[in-house]
C-alpha cells in the first residue's frame, strides 16, 4: 500500500463527500495543504491555492474546489502546469439565491434591528413609526453578473413585482445606468482582476441615497472601506453582506452600522446543498484519477 495516499482532501469537507471516495476506492487522507506525492486535492474556498503550492506539487493532476468560486486558486499557474481545476456550480444557486433575497429583505425591512429591539425588552407596543422600512414589492432591482445566480435572484425577484435590470459583460445595462436606477443592487459577478473593486466610491456615489447593495459573491468586489462611508454619510441607504474584503475580519467601522446586516458567508449553507457541494467535488477528484471527463472543468488540464 501508498504511504502516502494519492489524494488529499482539506478538513471539513463534509462526509458526502468522502464517501464518494470511499466507494470509488480512492485512498484518501484529511488535513492541511501538504501536496508533495500527491495527484489530487479536494479543497475549500478558504484554502489558498497559490503558485508555490501548485509548484511543489509535481504529481498533482487535479484542484478539486468545493466551491462554485474559484478565486482562492491561481488559475493562471494551474494552467500553464497543466493542472486541471473544478468547482461546483449549479448546486449551490438556489441556496445562495435565497439568501439574496433574505439579506435584502432583511436590510428593507430591518429584521435584525427589529430582533435586537424585540429580545432587548424594547418592544413596548405598537406605533406607526416604529420599525418603518422601504418598499420591496415593485420596486428596481439591479442584478450585477446575470449568471446562473444571478438570474435564479432575478427570478425570486420578479414573484415580488420587481422591474428588473440585468447587468454582464456580455450584454444588458451599463453599469453606471443599473447603479442610478437601481433601488437595490445585488452582486453576483466572480472575483477576478477586472471585477475587483468593481464597486468602489464613484459607484456607490451614483446609486440613490436609499439604494440597498446586497452583496452575495465575493468581498472584494467592492471597496469595503468606501462602503463604509457610504452607509455612514448616506451615499445609500443599507447595505446586506455575506461576505467581506478581508474575511472574516470587517473594515474599521462596520459592525457598527445600523444600516448593515451581516452574514458570516453562509450562501450555500443549508444541509442538503452542503452535501451536494462535497459529493460534487469528490466525483470531480474520481473522473480526474480514472482520465474520464472532468465533470465541472475550470480549467481541463494537460498532466491527465
Ligand atoms: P456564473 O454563472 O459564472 O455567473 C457569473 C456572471 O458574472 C456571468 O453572467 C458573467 O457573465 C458575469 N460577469 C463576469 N465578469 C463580469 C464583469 N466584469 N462585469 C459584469 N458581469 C460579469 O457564476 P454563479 O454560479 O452565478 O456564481 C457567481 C459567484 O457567486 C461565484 O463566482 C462566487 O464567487 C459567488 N458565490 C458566493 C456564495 C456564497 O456563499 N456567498 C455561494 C455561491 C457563489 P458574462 O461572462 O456574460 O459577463
Ligand atoms: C461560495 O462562496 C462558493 O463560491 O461556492
Amino acid at each position: 500500500m501508498n504511504a502516502t495516499p494519492p489524494v488529499r482532501v482539506s478538513a471539513g469537507v463534509p462526509e458526502s463527500g468522502l464517501r464518494v471516495l470511499r466507494e470509488a476506492g480512492v485512498e484518501f487522507d484529511v488535513g492541511g495543504l501538504d501536496l508533495a506525492g500527491r495527484r489530487a486535492l479536494l479543497c475549500l474556498l478558504t484554502d489558498r491555492i497559490d503558485a508555490g503550492l501548485l509548484e511543489s506539487a509535481a504529481e498533482l493532476l487535479v484542484v478539486a474546489n468545493m466551491a462554485v468560486g474559484t478565486d482562492n486558486v491561481d488559475l493562471d499557474c494551474a494552467g500553464r502546469l497543466g493542472i486541471a481545476v473544478t468547482n461546483t456550480p449549479d448546486v449551490l444557486t438556489d441556496a445562495t439565491a435565497d439568501l439574496a433575497l433574505a439579506l435584502l429583505l432583511s436590510a428593507a425591512r430591518r429584521i435584525p434591528w427589529g430582533d435586537r429591539l424585540v429580545r432587548g425588552g424594547g418592544f413596548t407596543g405598537w406605533r406607526p413609526d416604529l420599525g418603518v422600512g422601504a418598499d420591496v414589492t415593485g420596486r428596481t432591482l439591479g442584478v450585477v453578473g446575470a449568471g446562473r445566480i444571478g438570474r435564479a435572484v432575478a427570478e425570486r425577484a420578479s414573484g415580488f413585482r420587481m422591474q428588473l435590470l440585468l447587468c454582464s459583460r456580455s450584454g444588458g445595462v451599463p453599469l453606471g445606468e443599473l447603479l442610478e436606477r437601481s433601488d437595490f443592487v445585488t452582486l453576483h459577478v466572480p472575483l477576478t482582476r477586472e471585477t475587483h473593486h468593481l464597486i468602489g466610491e464613484p459607484e456607490l456615489r451614483r446609486m440613490r441615497r436609499h439604494a440597498v447593495l446586497v452583496n452575495t459573491a465575493r468581498g472584494p468586489i467592492v471597496d469595503e472601506k468606501a462602503l463604509v462611508r457610504a452607509l455612514r454619510e448616506g451615499w445609500i441607504g443599507g447595505a446586506g453582506l455575506d461576505v467581506f474584503e478581508d474575511e472574516p475580519r470587517l473594515a474599521p467601522g462596520l459592525a457598527g452600522l445600523a444600516n448593515a446586516v451581516l452574514a458570516p458567508h453562509v450562501g450555500s449553507a443549508t444541509v442538503a446543498t452542503r452535501s451536494r457541494m462535497a459529493e460534487l467535488a469528490a466525483q470531480n477528484v474520481v473522473a480526474a484519477l480514472r482520465g474520464e471527463p472532468l465533470p465541472n472543468p475550470v480549467l481541463r488540464g494537460a498532466r491527465r
